[in-house]
């Protein structure tokens, strides 16, 4: 076989470029995390919903916004069989809003809370802690405008973070105003760039006439260099837009939440007002953005919905689970009990009181089929079984069974109605 071929064979069995396998003990981990998220969200409210992968193109077009990065480059969009234009989903908020509008969800009492879990598609260059499939744990809440709401879902994340042990977290804050001020604070941005604008990177120069607040986003260095001394949207609030963010800072402070304002914190999707934040860790590199989100009063309306204030977050699991492998090691889960047998009418008994013993709640690992006692025990020791149970003709008859104990290396036996029992004391489980 050539390289090439091998290549060619290599490729056909790697997972698609920018996805990738998460295998045990991870899944432990990412399971753990998930139902944390789920019992901390629920304390708050929040209810689970669950949104087909795919949408209408359309959806993510109208929500995210026809200019961004995620709409002109990175959308998985293809023709179904029917030649409907379908797209699977780069991020939650577009198809959240699209179930709340579709289920006339804004008849019920307000806010409408809602989490989900999930993966993610976007087709971008792959790096550390950016992928083509990846996996959010988001919320929404609907209905409500008060900055209450948005100081109450950064405590839930921030309470969710500390629950899972993870430090040096920072939260960045900003407000990006509404529709009666962001345009002044555009028409500033467009009159500061408009002589430096030749050298900007091409996607800044696009940007500049698209939506000028993305080139504070970009992280191309001479585009950082030439917005320097850009002028800030803190400046150019509104009335409203200025109360709201003095009064969220003033719930986060009294809340002991520490955050820092960042003016330049804008957002790569169109549809935020107000509130946007970010929750980073200088531990992720370039992508340190581990949760991210904010407020979008008009989106819901402008998807033919009615006026509906909105705001919520979205928590990037790979990042998350990254940082949490980082701090703490994680091991295979190891069964409680290998049963061994020799003969197969030991082997049909050992299957029967492994069914018993897992029913009480023990995870019990059989071998299967014929090989000496030897390697049995060898292999029972190998996947770090603490115990093991040896059946074989002699214990049949008697109605006796064999325990070793792995690590203490002691042995002894016990009648086969009573091994629960033995369980309890050789384990000092009591618990099961
Ligand atoms: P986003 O900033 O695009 O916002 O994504 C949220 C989080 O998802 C990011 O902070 C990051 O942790 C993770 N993430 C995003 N893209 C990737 C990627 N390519 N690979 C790995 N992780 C990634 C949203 O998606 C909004 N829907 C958040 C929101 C909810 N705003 C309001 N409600």
């Amino acid at each position: 076989m050539t390289k090439k071929e091998r290549v060619k064979i290599l490729v056909k069995h790697s997972a698609p470029k920018g996805t990738h396998d998460i295998l045990p003990p991870d899944t432990s981990l990412w399971q753990i995390t998930e139902s944390m998220a789920k019992e901390i969200f629920e304390k708050y409210g929040f209810n689970e919903i669950r949104t087909p992968l795919i949408e209408h193109t359309e959806v993510f077009i109208r929500s995210i916004g026809e200019n961004t990065d995620i709409v002109e480059k990175e959308m998985y969009t293809f023709s179904d069989k029917a030649g409907r234009n379908i797209t699977l989903r780069p991020e939650g908020t577009a198809s959240v809003v699209r179930c709340y509008i579709e289920h006339n969800l804004h008849n019920l009492p307000s806010p409408q809370k809602f989490f989900y879990t999930g993966p993610m598609f976007r087709y971008e260059r792959p790096q550390k802690g950016r992928f083509r499939q990846f996996h959010q744990i988001g919320v929404e809440a609907f209905g409500e405008a008060q900055p209450s709401l948005d100081a109450e879902i950064i405590a839930m994340l921030s309470n969710f973070l500390k629950k899972i042990n993870l430090e040096g977290i920072n939260f960045e804050l900003n407000s990006i105003g509404c529709e009666n001020c962001r345009p002044g604070y555009k028409t500033a941005l467009t009159s500061f760039f408009e002589r430096k604008r030749e050298g900007l990177c091409p996607d800044c120069q696009r940007r500049y006439i698209s939506n000028p607040l993305r080139i504070l986003d970009c992280k191309v260095n001479r585009c950082v260099e030439l917005r320097e001394g850009s002028p800030m949207i803190p400046d150019y609030l509104c009335n409203e837009c200025k109360y709201h963010f003095s009064e969220l800072k003033e719930r986060l402070e009294s809340l002991g939440i520490a955050f820092i304002v960042n003016p330049e914190l804008v957002r790569g999707l169109d549809y935020y007002t107000k509130t946007t934040f970010e929750a980073t860790s200088s531990h992720l590199g370039s992508q340190k953005a581990v949760a991210a989100g904010g407020r979008y009063d008009r989106l819901v309306q402008e998807f033919g919905g009615p006026p509906t204030p909105a705001v919520g977050f979205a928590i990037g699991m790979e990042r998350l689970i990254t940082l949490l492998k980082d701090r703490r090691k994680i091991s295979m889960p190891v069964p409680d009990v290998y049963m061994a047998t020799i003969g197969s009418d030991a082997e049909i008994e050992g299957i029967k009181i492994a069914e018993n013993l897992r029913e009480k709640g023990y995870r019990i690992e059989m071998h299967y089929g014929g090989a000496s006692l030897k390697s049995q025990l060898r292999k029972a020791d190998r996947i770090g079984a603490p115990l093991a149970l040896i059946i074989g003709d002699d214990e049949l008859k008697s109605g006796r069974i064999k325990w070793k104990d792995l690590n203490k290396k002691e042995q002894g036996e016990v009648e086969i109605h009573n091994v629960s029992a033995l369980l309890k004391t050789v384990r000092g489980n009591d618990s099961k």
